[in-house]
């Protein structure tokens, strides 16, 4: 299929339409005016008939079903990889293109794995599937990409501090509620995740390969990077790592380059690029950090220095932090099917989607 392979106004479902990307992906078309002749809002049985508001309207949430998609030029699915790899081809079969949020179709080469910012010329060759990266992913990618075309990259070295979010509503409902319950000296069970959250951290939820050690999160984001970055060698160490916070992640970035560094050049590519905005305020002590991340759509990038870890001067040390439910999710799906449209979408740049 071309890459402008949706009609210029097309009629849009959401799949898990009431998580916690469902509810930014609503939020996402509505701010950035994407072009839709109708939305249709999908979830579990549980939330049929729940009422949401959309451009001034009133939307019913529907009970997901084999008839979802009649009619559908686009489905976004954020519900899990089960209903992903179930419902994803009976959409397709339907009509519809998919963005797909989940895992399950990332690694399959008829999908494309797109950060827009870094390859959106790979749309061009979908069959009908599109995958949305791990957030990760995304959010190490976007300032990974044009330091690697600038300079070429040898080898990447990540350590993650990544949000409640990642691991859905009911896990960030988990963390207040067990941080009112510390702060309270109540006694409090996890349900969602495997350890206690509040005042805590605590190596990522995925399951562990008893063999290398590695979970499944540090997996995907070492098999998608390379991914998209179209680099199936690219040599990358990462350490993932849940802490409480909401909804941002952080990442500890240490990039190898061919040649020696010059962090202020560095600097210069990050602050050019698009989708980043750089904090690197050494004076004021004022580096990324997830609070100023959140509600944000750019990925904040910051403490650019040389690696003094790597003698020969090729590493560059730096610290970003990006919204794991909007760019690490929502928005870069949304901009995935901006891609999609016949003509360019008149949408906002990904850095005014700020709230309060
Ligand atoms: P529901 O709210 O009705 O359970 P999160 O990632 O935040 O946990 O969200 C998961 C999303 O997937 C929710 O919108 C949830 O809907 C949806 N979902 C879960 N199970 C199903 C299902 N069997 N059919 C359709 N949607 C589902």
């Amino acid at each position: 299929m071309p890459a402008s392979s949706l009609p210029p106004s097309p009629h849009v479902a959401i799949v898990g339409a009431t998580g916690a990307v469902g509810v930014e992906l609503v939020r996402c078309l509505e701010e950035r005016n994407f072009p839709l002749a109708s939305l249709r809002l999908l979830a579990s049985p549980r939330s049929a008939g729940r009422k949401v508001r959309f451009r001034g309207q009133t939307l019913t949430i529907e009970a997901l079903g084999d008839d979802s998609f009649q009619g559908v030029d686009l489905a976004l699915f954020s519900a899990g990889s089960g209903l992903s790899k179930v419902y994803g081809p009976k959409a397709v079969a339907a009509g519809a293109v998919v963005v797909d949020n989940s895992s399950a179709f990332r690694m399959d080469p008829d999908c494309p794995l797109v950060v827009p910012e870094v390859n959106a010329e790979t749309l061009a060759g979908h069959h009908g599937i599109v995958a949305n990266p791990n957030c990760v992913a995304i959010i190490a990618a976007v300032p990974i990409a044009p330091l690697a075309r600038a300079f070429g990259l040898r080898r990447v070295q990540m350590a993650t501090y990544q949000a409640a979010s990642g691991a859905g509503a009911a896990a960030m409902e988990e963390l207040r509620a067990s941080t009112q319950a510390w702060l309270a000296g109540a006694a409090f069970t996890p349900q969602v995740l495997p350890h206690p959250y509040a005042f805590n951290l605590f190596s990522h939820n995925a399951d562990v390969d008893v063999e290398s050690g590695y979970n499944g999160e540090e997996l995907k984001v070492i098999e998608e990077c390379r991914r998209i970055l179209g680099a199936p060698e690219l040599p990358i160490g990462v350490t993932c790592i849940r802490v409480p916070v909401l909804r941002a992640h952080a990442i500890a970035l240490s990039l190898e380059f061919d040649r020696p560094i010059d962090p202020d050049l560095a600097r210069e590519v990050l602050a050019a690029a698009p989708g980043i905005r750089v904090i690197d305020d050494r004076t004021r002590n004022h580096f990324p950090m997830p609070s100023e991340a959140e509600g944000q759509g750019d990925v904040l990038v910051g403490r650019v220095r040389r690696d003094l870890g790597d003698p020969s001067g090729r590493s560059l040390a730096l610290f970003v932090a990006g919204d794991q439910l909007l760019k690490g999710a929502a928005l870069n799906a949304v901009q995935i099917a901006e891609r999609l449209l016949p003509v360019p979408a008149a949408s906002a740049p990904a850095g005014e989607l700020v709230r309060a």
